[in-house]
């Protein structure tokens, strides 16, 4: 059993967390939703100034919270790779800064390995061979986990991340960042079938030229951008906004349902993990679930808090990693970007 205090800090939350193995001793998350919302993204400057001022109340307050001392921590852990170069850094040397202080071993994670670990922290019998469907703001991919720390990205996006076309979304319809949400609740009161969108052109095996499981959300948007600009100029009373956003809702989660559940009947594994912020969303969640009982395919979705970033899902990574015997330098460097195959190279 070992005990790993993580930092993550790869985007707009700075997050500390405490992990026994798979059990969370603690996990502060400290948003920066509201910094960012008036400008209806995350500016990376702004972004990086926050987390130098929150990070270190967020480590005090992640060890008074477990009710450990620095003697009851094996290793230091942060999110190296992928993220926002000048948020990355500053976690990953709060984290180098602490081991160096106590003496303790350092990791680096990467942030998408850590969200196909928050399905351990949910689920801790859970174990590989299985399928990850990530699907957040930056990242819309397929994994297959065949071991631990052994990944294959068998689909991608070919343009928009998932949560990224939320957030588009819900700025043509003059709602505010982060998207994801606040489309989901006006959802709820709409109807899914008033609208018929497209669900993205690469779906197909025998699509030459394409991967069978890529996405793509860019003909959505632009198709909701028509669809709206047509019903404002009709000038029929309010926008039926409700509908749009159940619409679109229910069209996206077709478009990843129907990717995840060939991908995994193609590679005969019988588990679908979901992570990423978009996991949150209740009409993929109900889709997704109920293709999967046609199947008979297991789904798991980590609880909401778990979907979006957190460090307790990157401290999980690090325990696996840690009782493998894998360390990393500390000369190691943060990357914006990195293949999830190649996070071999991130350890010594
Ligand atoms: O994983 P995450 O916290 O950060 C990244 O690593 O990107 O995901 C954030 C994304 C945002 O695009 C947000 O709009 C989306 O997750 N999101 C949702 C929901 N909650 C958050 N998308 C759809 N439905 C939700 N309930
Ligand atoms: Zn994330």
């Amino acid at each position: 059993m070992s005990v790993i205090l993580a930092v993550e800090s790869s985007c707009d939350e700075t997050s500390v967390a405490i992990v026994k193995n798979r059990n969370i001793l603690s996990n502060v998350i400290a948003s920066q939703i509201k910094l960012h919302e008036q400008y209806g993204g995350v500016v990376p400057e702004l972004a990086s100034r926050k987390h130098l001022e929150i990070v270190n109340p967020c480590i005090d307050k992640a060890l008074e919270e477990s009710q450990l001392s620095w003697n009851d921590i094996d290793a230091i852990a942060a999110t190296v790779t992928p993220g926002l170069v000048g948020s990355l850094i500053v976690g990953m040397t709060a984290a180098k800064t602490l081991a160096m202080v106590h003496h303790k071993p350092f990791l680096g994670i990467h942030h998408l390995e850590g969200h196909i670990y928050a399905s351990y922290l949910n689920e801790p019998d859970l174990e590989p061979p299985f399928l990850c469907l990530l699907v957040s703001g930056g990242h819309t991919s397929l994994i297959h986990v065949k071991a631990s720390g052994i990944y294959e990205n068998i689909g991608s996006t070919r343009d928009d991340a998932a949560g990224e076309a939320f957030d588009k979304v819900a700025r043509l319809l003059g709602l505010p960042y982060p998207g994801g949400p606040i489309i989901d609740k006006l959802a709820k009161q709409g109807n899914p079938e008033a609208f018929k969108l497209p669900e993205g052109r690469v779906s197909l095996p025998h699509n030459q030229g394409f991967h069978p499981y890529d996405s793509s959300f860019s003909g959505l948007k632009t198709a909701m951008l028509r669809l709206i600009t047509k019903l404002k100029e009709e000038k029929r009373g309010n926008l039926p906004i409700e509908d749009l956003c159940a619409s679109f809702q229910f069209t996206v989660a077709k478009a990843l349902t129907k990717r995840a559940i060939c991908a995994c009947l193609d590679l005969n594994l019988t588990k679908i993990a979901v992570g990423g912020g978009v996991a949150a969303n209740s009409g993929l969640r109900q889709h997704l679930q109920q293709e999967a009982d046609k199947h008979k395919l297991q789904v798991f979705f980590p609880p909401l808090k778990l979907c979006t970033d957190n460090a307790a899902m990157i401290a999980c990574a690090a325990c696996d990693h840690f009782n493998h015997n894998l360390r990393s330098s500390l000369s190691l460097g943060v990357a914006s970007r990195m293949n999830i195959e190649n996070v071999s190279k991130l350890y010594q």
